[in-house]
């Protein structure tokens, strides 16, 4: 089997570099040193692309600045995942109209998941005529050449043809954390979950090749990074379009094999892909944090049938049973969601039960969203709004009490932990699996793995003491 991805030319990418020559020039030829913002929304996925954007652009000649307000270019990089992220988008979209106003050679851009939507790009094009240009995740690396032709040719322009994807390498990044680093090692997800729109916005599966992977993570640890989160949106499945030879696992171990101090975490497994060979690897390397995020969706066999997410609750269970016996000190969260189309009372009460079983450290919850052009956007669903709440609530009720619980029974422990920053006049840190302690310190201590006496609790996080 040979490579299946589309890697892009080094001379297209060149190409790209040169025009971002050409727009620095252009603003140092007037003496301007532009600003430029960017707003992300969504998950660490466009965390790590608005760092590619931002590095595009600081190539163009702009420094960043942290509102829209007087910025010479806006990027609105979004996220489609449900509803609600959608209107908040359209509604901060609304708002520039202001501050274009105010700073009319303004240009902005929208970008990410939205904008590999058709019926989001029409309403752009009809409703939103201060907006300059959208691009969908598939054109990122062409953001110098839509940002020249905006700015010199002052049309629209819209690069949002869909595509099944392509991996760009090498493109610049601006990283706004010297101690932490998100590193993509593959893009899109063949998984097409009956609920999800991440496969329609972000193309097929397709993964890095391991060696531009690891020279990242070399790289970022020498310069002195500490903690490295390798982004997929179902890692396990990693290397399966590649003819290397290597799978996840394979690739977490080369990792942790490079020399330094480091703690390595990665998102998201699915659960039809993790097994028994990754949770043996995380055992057995003291630099991969024991933290895993598994999400389960449902409790119920039938909805996660319903879902197309192609394991049970069974065999969910068997996996979380592995991975604690062989990883006793595993922090474990979730994804879930309440009120898929058709779900009953007792399927919901299947979801409070594994809640219960597995006793996850934190879950993120949802409440189900039809999204348009999904399977399930157009199942029956006869479950009132009102009773979805209700449902909801009750899951965030009975999680609240397990992370409580979970919580305080860390108190007189000493855990490792890295010192990440300050808020108001106490540090922050991480502990291994990931879990947020405040306590009193010296900020010249951010950067450090130091011991922590943790000495309270609440639902979300620890404090603590150095002894
Ligand atoms: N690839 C990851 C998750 C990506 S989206 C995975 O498979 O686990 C993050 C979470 O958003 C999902 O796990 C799911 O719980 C939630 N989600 C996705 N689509 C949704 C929808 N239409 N309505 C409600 N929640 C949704
Ligand atoms: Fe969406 Fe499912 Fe893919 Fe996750 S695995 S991104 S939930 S389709
Ligand atoms: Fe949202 Fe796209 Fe991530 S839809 S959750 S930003 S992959």
């Amino acid at each position: 089997m040979g490579s299946k991805t589309k890697f892009i030319p080094q001379n297209e990418l060149d190409h790209q570099l040169d025009l971002c020559n050409h727009i620095h020039a252009f603003w140092h030829e007037q003496n301007i040193t532009p600003l430029a913002y960017v707003e992300t929304y969504g998950c660490q996925q466009n965390e790590a692309d608005s760092e590619r954007i931002r590095g595009l652009l600081s190539q163009c000649g702009y420094a960043m600045t942290d509102c829209a307000e007087g910025a010479d270019v806006v990027v609105m990089n979004t996220c489609a995942i449900r509803e609600h992220a959608e209107q908040r988008v359209f509604g901060n979209l609304g708002a520039l109209t202001h501050t274009k106003r105010r700073h009319p050679r303004q240009k902005i851009f929208l970008c990410g998941c939205m904008a590999g939507q058709t019926h989001v790009v029409e309403r752009i094009k009809k409703s939103f005529p201060h907006v300059d240009g959208v691009f969908s995740t598939h054109h990122l690396w062409r953001f110098p050449e839509i940002l020249k032709r905006v700015l010199f040719v002052g049309k629209r322009i819209y690069f949002t043809e869909d595509e099944t994807g392509s991996i760009a390498e090498g493109l610049p990044q601006l990283r706004d954390n010297g101690l932490k680093a998100w590193v993509s090692i593959m893009y899109g997800c063949n998984n097409f979950c009956t609920y999800c729109i991440v496969p329609y916005v972000r193309g097929r599966e397709r993964s890095r090749k391991s060696e531009d992977i690891l020279r990242e993570c070399r790289e970022l640890i020498a310069s002195g990074v500490r903690e490295i989160t390798l982004l997929g949106q179902n890692v396990n499945s990693y290397g399966k379009d590649l003819d290397e030879g290597l799978d996840f696992s394979d690739l977490l171990s080369k990792i942790a094999a490079i020399e330094g101090d480091f703690w390595i975490r990665f998102m998201t497994s699915h659960p039809r892909d993790a097994g028994k060979k990754l949770f043996d690897t995380m055992a057995a390397h003291p630099k991969i944090a024991k933290q895993l995020h598994l999400p389960f969706q449902s409790g119920s066999s039938r909805v996660l049938k319903a879902m197309n997410r192609h394991y049970d609750r069974p065999h969910y269970l068997s996996l979380i049973d592995y991975a604690k016996e062989v990883m006793p000190s595993l922090v474990l969260t979730s994804d879930v969601i309440v009120g898929f189309p058709g779900e009953t009372e007792e399927e919901f009460e299947e979801t409070l039960s594994l809640i219960e079983t597995v006793r996850y450290d934190a879950l993120f919850t949802f409440i189900f969203s039809p999204r348009q052009g999904t399977p399930a956007a157009s199942m029956d669903d006869p479950t009132p709004k009102e009773e979805k709440n209700r449902r909801f609530d009750r899951l965030c009720a009975l999680q609240n009490s397990i992370s409580e619980q979970i919580h305080e029974a860390y108190v007189g422990k000493t855990v490792r932990c890295l010192v990440d920053g300050t808020d108001k006049d106490l540090l922050t840190a991480r502990t291994e699996g990931g879990r947020l302690v405040r306590f009193p310190g010296d900020p010249a201590w951010i950067g450090q793995f130091m011991d922590i006496k943790i000495t309270g609790s609440n639902t979300w996080s620890l404090t603590g003491n150095i002894e």
